[in-house]
């Protein structure tokens, strides 16, 4: 598990700060949890560079990786919209809606299990999914490196990046999970807050992150500054998709789970959950008070919610104050 080392490398070194930094006021601030990371978690066998990034950014945004040339990555989580699209279910090749909204790309190196439902170990596996389902992409690998080594372009990043191999199914699966773990949420009026500038939000936004570190007990299951303990829960919610229960089948917490999304420039992400069941904040948040359905797979985290409308305002204040100021993606120029 190359990821696994990252990420213990990652705590290692969140532990040394804290020995060295955190003083008693810090370690009292219930913000303190919600710093963000020095450093993104690359694998050792995927390593960061920028011609890594630069060439998996490329590939990100190329629809030669489709069997009809017409759909990229960027289709489906396209950085306009915080690297999802404004619909319920993205279209793919077969022109008709997938069964789950595309999750965001924002802040993946930090996802230790991907999809809804937590399939693919790692962003190398889960790049390789979509490049290949007829219902998304349905390209076939062999067509996509002989399309690629058509163009000098791509031929010279491979040879470089890749000695001896040139373009391969590997090599193009690396390239954009390394770009993908480059794209982290910018900094957020909310960051800024956390770093001690009192007045970085609103006080509406400051008692909505009250409720939901408290009353609201959002941060039971939306924990750290990427606000996901990435895990799997049923909230309730009507579903006939079975979710994480695919996968756990003996375990009746797995019916009906998907995994807890981060809550990072939401402002650009609706509609929300696992089927773009909530057109907005307010639909979500009046989804969490109704406490959803009543079975035995519920999440017992899932606790009774009654809100006076001022609160709902001021948790709502405070889900928008985690929406980075700068969200601007450059596009890369693809080869000719
Ligand atoms: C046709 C739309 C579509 C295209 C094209 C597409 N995706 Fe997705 N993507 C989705 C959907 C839908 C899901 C969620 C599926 C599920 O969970 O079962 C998803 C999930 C993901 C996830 C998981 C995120 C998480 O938090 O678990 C990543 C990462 C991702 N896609 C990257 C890519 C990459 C890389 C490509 C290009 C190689 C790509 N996608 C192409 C629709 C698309
Ligand atoms: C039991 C764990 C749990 C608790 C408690 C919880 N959430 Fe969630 N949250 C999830 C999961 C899981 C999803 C995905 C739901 C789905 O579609 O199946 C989600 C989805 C969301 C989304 C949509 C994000 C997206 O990318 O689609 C928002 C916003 C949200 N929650 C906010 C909140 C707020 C606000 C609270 C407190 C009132 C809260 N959550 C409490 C687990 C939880």
């Amino acid at each position: 598990m190359p990821f696994l080392r990252g990420m213990m490398m990652l705590a290692a070194g969140a532990l040394l700060c804290a020995g060295h930094l955190a003083t008693a006021s810090e370690r009292d601030d219930p913000r303190t949890p919600y710093r963000r990371p020095t450093s993104i978690p690359f694998p050792e066998n995927a390593p960061y560079s920028p011609q890594m990034a630069t060439l998996g950014k490329m590939l990100f945004f190329d629809p030669r990786l489709s069997g009809k040339q017409n759909l990229s990555c960027a289709s489906c989580h396209n950085p306009s919209f915080g690297f999802e699209v404004p619909v319920p279910g993205a279209i793919g090749a077969t022109n008709t809606p997938l069964g789950r909204k595309a999750p965001t790309v924002l802040n993946a190196a930090w996802i230790p299990t991907l999809f809804w439902d937590g399939r693919a170990p790692d962003l190398e596996t889960q790049a390789m999914g979509p490049i290949t389902a007829d219902a998304e992409m349905d390209g076939k690998f062999p067509e996509i490196i002989a399309r690629l080594k058509a163009r000098p372009e791509y031929e010279a990043w491979f040879a470089r990046l890749f000695p001896g191999k040139g373009v391969t199914q590997e090599g193009i699966l690396t390239a954009i999970a390394t770009y993908e773990r480059t794209v982290v949420s910018g900094w957020a009026p909310f960051d800024r807050w956390v770093e001690g500038d009192e007045t970085a939000i609103a006080p509406a936004a400051q008692r909505g992150f009250a409720l939901f570190t408290g009353k609201a007990g959002c941060a039971s299951c939306h924990t750290g500054w990427n606000f996901t303990d990435n895990r799997f829960h049923d909230l309730g919610l009507p579903t006939r998709d079975l979710g994480r229960a695919a996968f756990e089948p003996d375990s009746v917490l797995a019916r009906h789970a998907f995994k807890t999304p981060g809550l990072r420039n939401l402002t650009y992400r609706a509609p929300f959950g696992h089927a773009g069941q909530f057109a907005d904040l307010e639909a979500i948040v009046a989804f969490y008070e109704s406490g959803g359905i009543a079975r035995p797979s519920k999440s017992p985290l899932m606790k009774p919610l009654q809100l006076a409308p001022e609160e709902r305002a001021d948790l709502i204040a405070f889900l928008r104050a985690l929406t980075a100021e700068q969200t601007r993606t450059a596009l890369p120029n693809l080869p000719n």
